[in-house]
């Protein structure tokens, strides 16, 4: 069955249920423990007024060479959102009549949907992203391209330093604490991560996904019962300061990558740092998310994206038949020529399901 990248235009936006929070984790230390609380939680005290900029002074360079960071071989896949699932799978158990394990048809990481979002206006980088069907679940993994192994392994000091710069940016603004000062003087640990889980549906699919959140905004400390409808997130970006039409294209084209990322967790506002080439913020700006679209109009349209998304899941939907136990459906897409779909044995090193997952049903 051939999929053609071109088959999502011209339709109308998808449905898209609200996105809703249904639990969370903590990654901590360089290593990126996994806990089951707020460890990692962070607060935005909201010091931006949306869609409106604000003077600061800040030096994204301060500390860097402090900086801890993400270690390049951890090759988690998806096992952080297995291993929720594992000790929380009675909050996403199927109705009786669904006669399967859990109740949605799809469970992956939000990067991972905003790929899959970016790919009709993708002329950038190819991806790989594999699917494994179990228990009538099909859950979805990236994996990174010969390229993309390649880039990480061979990455610039110039290139790690403008990563640091967007954790930076994140502590200067984020505290522990609601209204808290933020501590900038520990080096950042780029490893750690707190993430909410959210079910969602689009079109016919329901849909389960990680996320990893930068800051709430909340005057006072989460505890549990919470409210999650009550609370809003927020995205934090950097970008370099737009100068030239050159610097705009850019921007508006990478844009929608925050649309998508902010899009699928109900986001409403980024809060980004316009930075000097030498890695200062004098400028704050707070981006309405519903606004995007518009500012962007000559370069993405959000209907193509949400529509290509829903197109592509169903199509997986229709060729992944078999088990895990039988094939991995590898998607490959190149820039210039598309998308190919491989079958492979379980044997192969795609694989992504551990055993220590697909026991749990079992119990
Ligand atoms: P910036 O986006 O401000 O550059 P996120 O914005 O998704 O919360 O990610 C936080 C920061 O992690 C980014 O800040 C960037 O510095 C780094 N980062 C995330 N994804 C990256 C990628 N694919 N390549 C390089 N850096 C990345
Ligand atoms: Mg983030
Ligand atoms: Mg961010």
């Amino acid at each position: 069955m051939s999929f053609s990248i071109e088959n999502y235009k011209n339709c109308n936006f998808p449905s898209f249920n609200k996105p809703e929070i249904v639990g969370y984790f903590s990654l901590n230390t360089q290593s990126r423990l996994y806990s089951q609380d707020l460890s990692q939680l962070k607060y935005y005290n909201g010091a931006t007024i949306r869609g409106s900029k604000t003077k600061v002074n800040l030096n994204l360079s301060e500390g860097i060479n402090q900086v801890i960071r993400k270690p390049g071989n951890l090759n988690e896949k998806i096992d952080h959102l297995l291993q929720w699932i594992t000790e929380n799978h009675e909050t996403i158990k199927a109705s009786p009549d669904q006669n399967r394990w859990l109740r949605p048809d799809f469970v992956c990481f939000r990067g991972l949907l905003t790929r899959i979002c970016s790919t009709p206006y993708n002329d950038q980088e190819d991806w790989i992203i594999c699917a494994a069907k179990f228990q009538g679940t099909i859950y979805l993994c990236a994996f990174d391209t010969e390229e993309q192994k390649h880039k990480f392994a061979n990455m610039s000091e110039k290139n790690l330093k403008f990563m640091s710069w967007g954790f930076k940016f994140e502590q200067f603004l984020l505290s522990e604490t609601p209204n808290g000062t933020p501590i900038t003087t520990k080096p950042v640990n780029e490893a750690e991560e707190f993430c909410c889980l959210y079910k969602s549906k689009l079109g016919k699919n329901t849909l389960f996904y990680g996320a990893e959140m930068d800051g709430v905004c909340s005057s006072q400390p989460l505890q549990e019962p919470i409210d999650w409808k009550t609370k809003k997130f927020v995205e934090l970006k950097t970008n370099r300061m737009v100068k030239t039409d050159w610097q705009e294209k850019i921007y508006k084209k990478k844009l929608l990558k925050w649309w998508c990322q902010s899009f699928l967790v109900g986001i409403e506002d980024v809060i980004c740092g316009n930075r000097t080439d030498s890695g200062k913020v004098f400028e704050i700006e707070n981006i309405k998310v519903s606004d995007m679209p518009k500012i962007c109009q000559d370069f993405w349209n959000p209907c193509d994206s949400m529509n290509f998304c829903n197109k592509f899941l169903d199509h997986i939907v229709a060729v992944v038949s078999q088990d895990y136990q039988e094939a991995i459906y590898k998607f490959d897409f190149k820039v210039g020529e598309g998308m190919r779909l491989e079958v492979l044995p379980p044997s192969s090193k795609y694989f992504f399901l551990p055993n220590w997952f697909t026991q749990k049903v079992d119990e």
